[in-house]
């Protein structure tokens, strides 16, 4: 028997994206040191042709050659110690993909030194969590255009479909798929924290109970904020404490923990110049939800945020649905720019409406919002930044009153909106012709001789500031 596939880690995300590949009828073997999972998988085996083992050799032995081995196991060094241990023992032609969340800096890395071994290598983002991995994830695939054409089939039956359109394509060269991966998360962050303000205001300013505020969120689904992230956010606000009575959400402790990738998202959109403040406010506030020991003390002496409840409106709640909207659109708009500009820097060559077009099923950010994003980057492959495009321009304008209004009432409130009013303040300075950075450059000359420019003149300056 040989098999068309490996899988090296058989945890719960290996596991199912296994067996995912044996449902389509690809023979597939899979490796893990822990011997129950290698024992669980042959005992699910039932119709499909799997191969569950702890022993290596026994694994690669297994496999059809050249052969094809995918890696889900932790980001970081186990990555490369687990490739250290294959290498000896592969053959050339064998191809490797790691489908963690493996920071692109690492793929670069990987990709360079298997070249160098004649083993062909794919970063791969793997989006849609236990179930996605199960039933039909989002892939973003980069690295070797050849590696990627011999995986195509597989992946193509396994990812997630949108009107029959499998939800994985190449996304480009070297650490192209690992690279729009972590920008998914880092909008992943966004979208979260967005979500998490618009709770707070509903529940805080509008009085809602969590019976309403899920009430709210199914209705929202069924509109244009249509997601993946809504969807299970009414759930969550329904679900009853599997310990004591009462809901679950409500002993929860407010406090995001994180595992890096909306991080990097912020630290490579700095050090490129792209902004993306409602990713970099997500990351924030994650920090600030940490500090909990901090605020409990603060909030005693500053006194807790003591909102005046307002009456609930329905007027209120379709104010904060769109400026939910508002803050979607924009926070896909920050994540795209950000790929825009890194493809080009990077040379990854990254296809954008492919990209928001594998983003539309299987992934956590998926949302009917992503087959307006897509038309746009199909009627200008090129755009800078989604606020530059018709397809959201007239969308944005009249949402706008609503964003306002909403990021008043939370201040007025002292409720923390940084994410929400981020994106705001990215929308007005965006579309402010004139921004008053001129003072900055003035300063700059002034106590470094930093030189500006003129608006009325080409060519730098410097002043001898305060003289006459
Ligand atoms: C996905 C998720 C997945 C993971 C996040 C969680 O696309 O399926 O993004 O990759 O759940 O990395 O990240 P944090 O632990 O940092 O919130």
């Amino acid at each position: 028997m040989q098999y068309d596939f490996g899988m090296i880690g058989l945890g719960v995300m290996g596991r199912n994206f296994l067996l995912n590949v044996a449902d389509h009828g690809f023979a597939a073997a899979g490796l893990d040191l822990d011997a129950d999972k290698a024992a669980s998988l042959n005992q699910s085996a039932e119709h499909r042709k799997v191969l569950g083992t702890t022993d290596q050799a026994e694994f690669l032995a297994a496999l059809r050659q050249p052969r094809t081995i995918m890696l889900l196991v932790p980001a970081g060094k186990v990555v490369d110690s687990v490739i250290d241990g294959l290498l000896p023992h592969l053959s050339p032609g064998d191809l490797l993909i790691d489908g963690g969340n493996s920071f692109y800096e690492d793929t670069a890395r990987r990709a360079a030194y298997l070249q160098t071994k004649n083993i062909q290598f794919l970063g791969v983002g793997v989006s849609g969590g236990e179930e996605g991995a199960r039933r039909g994830p989002s892939i973003m695939p980069g690295g070797d255009h050849a590696a990627w054409e011999r995986i195509q089939p597989i992946l193509e039956a396994v990812a997630a479909k949108v009107d029959d359109d499998p939800c994985v394509a190449y996304m480009g060269k070297g650490p192209a798929g690992h690279y729009v991966k972590m920008v998914h998360n880092g909008i992943e962050y966004g979208l979260m924290q967005l979500i998490a303000e618009a709770y707070d205001l509903l529940k805080q300013v509008g009085g809602l109970s969590n019976q309403a505020i899920h009430q709210v969120f199914s209705e929202w689904n069924k509109g244009p904020l249509q997601s993946f992230l809504i969807e299970i956010t009414a759930e969550i606000f329904a679900q009853p404490d599997d310990q004591k009575s009462g809901d679950l959400i409500d002993v929860i402790l407010d406090k995001a923990k994180q595992k890096g990738t909306g991080k990097w998202t912020s630290q490579s959109a700095m050090d490129l110049g792209v902004p993306v403040p409602t990713i970099d406010a997500a990351v924030t506030m994650r920090g600030l939800s940490a500090l909990w020991s901090f605020r409990q003390e603060a909030a005693k002496d500053y006194g807790d945020n003591a909102v005046e409840k307002t009456v609930t409106t329905a007027a209120f709640v379709a104010q904060v649905e769109q400026a939910l909207l508002f803050a979607f659109i924009l926070t896909y708009a920050q994540g795209l720019h950000l790929l825009a500009v890194a493809g080009k820097e990077m040379d990854l060559d990254l296809r954008l409406a492919d990209t928001a077009k594998i983003w539309r099923g299987g992934c956590i950010i998926r949302a009917e919002l992503l087959e307006d994003i897509r038309q746009a980057y199909v009627a200008a492959p090129d755009l800078e930044n989604l606020l530059g495009s018709a397809v959201f321009r007239g969308r944005l304008k009249t949402l706008l009153p609503s964003v306002k209004a909403v990021v008043v009432k939370g201040v007025e409130n002292g409720i923390p909106l940084l994410a929400l009013a981020s994106t705001l303040h990215y929308f007005e300075a965006l579309r402010t012709a004139t921004l008053p950075l001129n003072l900055v450059q003035a300063q700059r000359d002034f106590f470094g001789a930093h030189t500006y420019e003129r608006l009325d003149a080409t060519g730098v300056f410097h002043t001898s500031w305060g003289q006459e």
